[in-house]
């Protein structure tokens, strides 16, 4: 298929942007939309739907002496949290950076290539959640969950009240902008736990399958975005955003023991309250869980940590840099 702004591009263009035409040329045999989606009738009732190793308490004895059924709809809670985190991310998380970057709201980023490229991944990320949200239809009529209720996710919390704290507009934006970044470069490593573990629902395994095939672009999409911007960045605004960057790794790893409470009482697991605090407790926030180095180098690449200060913030939150 023509393709105007790849028979126009400028044979001085920098790598990033080469890198990203590329990405955008072959969006539409890439992209999930408008492919078929995983059949629903593959739904065996007799598979977990999620894996015991992801749930945030899955080593503590009150949740091992649980019988099957118990563990069964806890599961099953673990992939209906899973997708909702999905939904956060894409529509308060990444959605509204795509759209200040539209709005020529972010420095460096105003090219027509960035641009088509954004508006190739808010179609992308609008079909995540609707594959997202089905997903979790079936599966709360499969499993009898259709009532329960699950509250904000920390994430989009700590980013609102992050963004509470300053008055400036700049900041704000490259709050939501760090987040996202960070949540893009993460989430085809989150997607990867679930799509490649055979022993889960086929169905959903299918259904985060596809999801991943188009986040790998994404890291990338937002990776190299991110080297456009940082060069139009002054001295206050690259170290705002490193500062941003780190706090996010937290929030995203962050894991969720208010809404699990919240699930867990309507469950009427016993012993809840001592399950969740216990654990609690021990980790609030699962860095171990995440693999940080694509992040690393990405602030490698740009420079970042030539600069002791950046090493610094990183450090004082408990993120290996090396
Ligand atoms: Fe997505
Ligand atoms: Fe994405």
């Amino acid at each position: 298929m023509n393709n105007f702004l790849i028979d126009n591009i400028s044979k001085d263009s920098n790598n990033s942007i080469k890198l990203l035409s590329t990405i955008h040329n072959s969006w539409r045999q890439r992209s999930m939309v408008g492919k078929e989606t995983p059949d629903y009738l593959n739904y065996n009732v007799d598979k977990p739907d999620f894996i015991e190793e992801l749930l945030p308490f899955s080593e503590h004895y009150i949740f091992n002496e649980l019988d099957c059924s118990e563990k069964s709809k806890i599961l099953s809670c673990g992939w209906l949290v899973y997708n909702e985190k999905t939904v956060c991310i894409e529509s308060d998380i990444v959605t509204p950076s795509c759209n200040d970057i539209l709005n020529n709201k972010i420095p460096g980023l105003s090219s027509p290539i960035i641009h088509k490229l954004v508006c190739e991944t808010l179609v992308d990320e609008a079909y995540h959640i609707l594959l997202v949200k089905n997903a979790n239809l079936i599966c709360q009529y499969k499993r009898d969950l259709k009532n329960i209720d699950f509250g904000e996710f920390s994430l989009a919390d700590n980013l609102k009240r992050e963004q509470q704290k300053h008055p400036e507009q700049w900041k704000k934006r490259l709050i939501q902008l760090a987040a996202s970044i960070v949540s893009e470069i993460f989430v085809s490593d989150y997607l990867e736990q679930l799509s490649s573990n055979n022993t889960i629902q086929p169905f959903n395994q299918a259904t985060v399958a596809a999801h991943r095939n188009d986040e790998l672009a994404h890291s990338k999409i937002f990776t190299e975005i991110t080297k456009q911007m940082i060069v139009k960045l002054d001295a206050t605004q690259k170290e705002f955003l490193v500062r941003m960057l780190a706090q996010s790794v937290l929030w995203f790893a962050n894991k969720d023991f208010d809404l699990w409470s919240r699930i867990l009482v309507q469950l009427k697991i016993r012993k809840n309250k001592e399950l969740i605090n216990d654990c609690r407790e021990d980790n609030e926030v699962a860095l171990d869980k995440i693999d940080c180095s694509d992040l690393i180098d990405l602030c490698k690449s740009v420079g970042f940590f030539d600069q002791a200060w950046a090493i610094q913030i990183f450090s004082d939150l408990n993120i290996d840099v090396e």
